[in-house]
């Protein structure tokens, strides 16, 4: 997959010539490739296609009482990733790095992409400028060239929930991680274990890692180490922490959720850290 990655971006290299700033990380890690944004007339060209008008309940003006719907002018974010990251943004697993000027970094999940609908934007239609008041932080003005990430949160209306998460500004670059896919789901395991990788990833990887991804609190390897756990004890560890090992600093799964689901969860969990090999 790398392969055809890195194929892809030659090609598209070579159609933009200097427009197309191509980083070359996949050959130096063998993770991930980043491509910097053209300008809007450059990626007219490019798409083949004019930019079109969205109209969106605005986060950073809107309030849950009071929404600001907003005109921007720009391009559907699923054509701006085929054109620019291939094919390979969709493969399960898959996260998309959206990179601002000042080096912010913003991660959304590729499956996002495929549910809603979202939109690359270099325009505020009849506003002098590229700009927007942001409420919450209290700045006026905040310049939100040269690209912003905006969702269609009218015709989605339970997007408005999330405000302004998953909405980055300034955006330069787009990178396509496979950092998360390569540590979750590397080659050899089954494709029906995609879904609980996700779950192994929201309840454990804010403190563990599987093969290097996740977080630093704890940070042991559990594609290692419950490979070396019986089943029982496993579920006895994520169920009840405490009768296992008293006074101990992990917490259980939720206990908000139901028994049957929390227990059936424990064992999915079980299920996907035994299959998922170990990556050194
Ligand atoms: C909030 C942080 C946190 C989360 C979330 C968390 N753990 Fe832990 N985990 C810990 C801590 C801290 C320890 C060490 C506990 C101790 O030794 O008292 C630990 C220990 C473990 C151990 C035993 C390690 C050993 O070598 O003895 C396993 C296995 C484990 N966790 C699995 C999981 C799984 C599976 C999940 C998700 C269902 C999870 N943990 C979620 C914090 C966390």
């Amino acid at each position: 997959m790398r392969n055809q990655i890195w194929a892809g971006m030659i090609r598209k290299a070579h159609n933009l010539g200097a427009l197309a700033v191509l980083i070359v990380v996949a050959m130096l890690t063998g993770r991930a490739a980043a491509v910097e944004l053209p300008d809007p007339a450059a990626m007219e060209a490019s798409l083949g296609e004019a930019a079109v008008l969205v109209e969106v309940v605005e986060p950073h003006l809107s309030t849950i009482d009071r929404p600001v719907s907003v005109q921007y002018r720009g391009w559907p974010a699923e054509r701006v990733l085929d054109r620019w990251l291939g094919q390979a943004w969709r493969a399960p697993g898959a996260e998309i790095e959206f990179r601002a000027l000042d080096g912010y970094v913003s991660h959304i999940p590729a499956e996002r992409f495929r549910q809603y609908r979202a939109y690359l934007v270099f325009e505020r239609s009849g506003h002098p400028t590229f700009s927007v008041d942001n409420r919450l932080q209290n700045d006026k003005n905040v310049a939100l060239g040269p690209w912003y990430l905006v969702w269609d949160n009218i015709r989605n209306p339970a997007l408005r929930g999330d405000g302004g998460t998953f909405w980055p500004y300034q955006v330069k670059k787009l990178w396509l991680s496979t950092a998360r896919l390569d540590a979750l789901l590397p080659a050899g395991i089954a494709a029906r274990h995609a879904d609980t990788a996700g779950l192994a990833q929201k309840y454990c990887l804010s403190c563990h890692q599987v093969n290097g991804y996740g977080g630093d609190k704890w940070p042991i390897n559990l594609a290692e180490r419950v490979k070396s756990l019986s089943r029982p004890v496993f579920l006895q560890w994520v169920l009840r922490p405490d009768l296992a090992k008293p006074g101990t600093g992990m917490p259980g799964l939720p206990d908000m959720m139901p028994t049957d689901q929390r227990a059936a969860l424990a064992d999915k969990l079980y299920d996907y850290l035994m299959a998922v090999p170990v990556v050194r």
